[in-house]
């Protein structure tokens, strides 16, 4: 496929400017003209379009099939959603709308706060921060405040995380100016108790801690984990990356938890993917709500408005009040079960589950448990008697017409495969994805190269992706290639229109 670039024709538009013959040229001081035009890409319309139509082709969506992406939760996106958040009164806010004005979303993101409060088992909420990355250095920033406040904030200088953290976690960590210690998960997929109880002490600041776990697995001893840090004087961060597996059935606040943030992108649906656009809410215990971030939306009598009244509070996080659309959606979605949400959490698990009961013979299954919403399976016999990586079962499967599920982690999983299904999907579609992966497995042992060399028949075989992820070419290379590119507006002359005008 052609770049955008190499289809470029010099005076090729796919669109003209209005000319207001009335309006004065803007001047624009002499240092801050351009010497050249932009190199810009010039096509007419038709050609524009079916360039992007094409790149979309090459696309894999949760719209063009089963995404089981492990900790990533890539459920369906109800259409209601998306008609609710292109209402007008949504849309065309402004983000300095008087509140007055803005009653209604105002209203919503309120709602939406009573609602994650109750949730997560909690006292207070902050829609502020824009993903759960950001949610979780909030709640680190929040710990840190909290203890400054006590007058520890010198002393307790640690945070403990699982060994099977997502990588967010220790980098927010250390991000946040802690110190890192990772405590081991014991032969059932738990947290191991008496290596927590070696690290807690004084200095101990917290515990971050997801549950279910990026095993898929509920840590056994949650409640006995709390008390270690309680005891201790430590407060509890819980990831809610996992949350699609308990919404309405445990809460983290029950659990001893006193910081939530809750992935709005995943649990509550959104198009995601790609780095965003997301939403991670923080929702605390009463003793952290004075150091929330600012503002806060604050209901007084049947009016709403935004507090910035707040003398501990860690100040603003992100700009405005958060990413308004993810509220809507995620509103609309939470709505749409009402009191029967957890639902959502029960058909999560049991379409995990139920994947889980059909691949457990053919694949290794480090933990032998029943899973939450999620699960993660092995390779490593594969490997072992085929030569077969984890990776190679993922670049077949796309062969079959499935995403990837997660790979190579949690690290500590060898070969690791992370199965997601999410509560959108149909047992004809798990079935599917079933048959895909038994016919992978035995196509390790009977045509292993045709493994090795997946993808067949996709846009891109192989790609270094290490590579490509640390190296990106964003730019188009002009310097290789003179021949393209718009040339100087003096050697072009009048743009020409090539396409009917609109509404011919
Ligand atoms: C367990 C876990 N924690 C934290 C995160 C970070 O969340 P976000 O991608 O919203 O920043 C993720 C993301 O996939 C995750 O799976």
């Amino acid at each position: 496929m052609k770049l955008i670039f190499e289809r470029s024709q010099p005076g090729r538009r796919a669109g003209t400017l209005p000319t207001y013959p009335d309006l004065p040229r803007a001047e624009i001081p002499e240092e801050l003209r351009r010497a050249a035009p932009p190199r810009l890409p010039e096509l007419a319309e038709p050609e524009l379009v079916r360039h992007f139509t094409e790149l979309s082709t090459r696309n894999f969506g949760i719209d063009t099939g089963f995404y089981p992406l492990g900790s990533c939760t890539m459920k369906h996106n109800p259409r209601v959603n998306e008609r609710l958040v292109m209402l007008p009164g949504f849309r065309d806010l402004h983000p300095h709308q008087e509140e007055r004005d803005a009653q209604g979303a105002l209203e919503l993101m309120w709602r939406l706060q009573e609602i994650l409060v109750e949730v997560s088992g909690l006292d207070a909420c902050s829609l502020q921060p824009a993903a759960g990355s950001q949610g979780e250095l909030t709640g680190l920033m929040l710990m840190r405040a909290y203890f400054a406040d006590r007058g520890e904030g010198d002393v307790r200088d640690t945070i403990v995380t699982a060994d099977t953290a997502h990588g967010t976690n220790p980098a927010s960590v250390t991000m946040a100016g802690y110190k890192l210690q990772k405590v081991r998960t014991d032969e059932r997929g738990n947290l191991d108790v008496a290596h927590l109880r070696e690290l807690v002490d004084e200095h101990t600041a917290g515990l971050m801690l997801t549950n279910p776990s990026t095993l898929g697995l509920f840590d056994e001893h949650i409640e006995e984990v709390a008390a270690i840090f309680h005891d201790a004087g430590a407060l509890l961060y819980y990831d809610g990356a996992n949350l699609n597996a308990v919404c309405g059935i445990s809460r983290p606040g029950d659990m001893g938890f006193d910081i939530v943030h809750i992935n709005l992108h995943k649990t509550f649906s959104q198009p995601h993917g790609g780095g965003g656009p997301g939403g991670g809410p923080i929702v605390v215990r009463e003793r952290l709500e004075p150091f929330l971030p600012v503002p806060a939306v604050v209901r007084e009598g049947d009016e709403f408005r935004l507090d910035y009244d707040r003398p501990k509070s860690i100040g603003k996080v992100r700009g405005f009040t958060g990413p308004f659309g993810v509220f809507v959606r995620s509103y609309a979605y939470i709505r749409s079960y009402g009191p029967r949400l957890r639902e959502m959490s029960e058909v999560a698990v049991l379409n995990a589950n139920y994947l889980l009961a059909r691949l457990k013979d053919t694949y290794d299954l480090p933990f032998d448990r029943l899973c939450m919403h999620e699960f993660v399976l092995s390779a490593r016999s594969l490997k072992r008697e085929h030569g077969i990586a984890a990776l190679d079962v993922a670049k077949r499967l796309m062969d079959y017409g499935f995403h990837p599920p997660t790979v190579y982690f949690p690290l500590v999983v060898p070969e690791a495969l992370m199965i997601e299904p999410t509560e959108t999907e149909p047992k004809e579609r798990l079935d599917s994805f079933v048959d895909a992966m038994l016919a992978i497995a035995a196509e390790a042992a009977e045509d292993p190269e045709v493994l090795r060399s997946a993808p067949h028949g996709r846009p891109v075989g192989r790609l270094d992706e290490v590579r490509a992820a640390k190296q990106p070419i964003v730019k188009y290379g002009f310097e290789e290639h003179p021949e393209t590119g718009p040339v100087a507006a003096q050697d072009v002359g009048e743009p020409r229109q090539l396409e009917a005008q609109k509404g011919a």
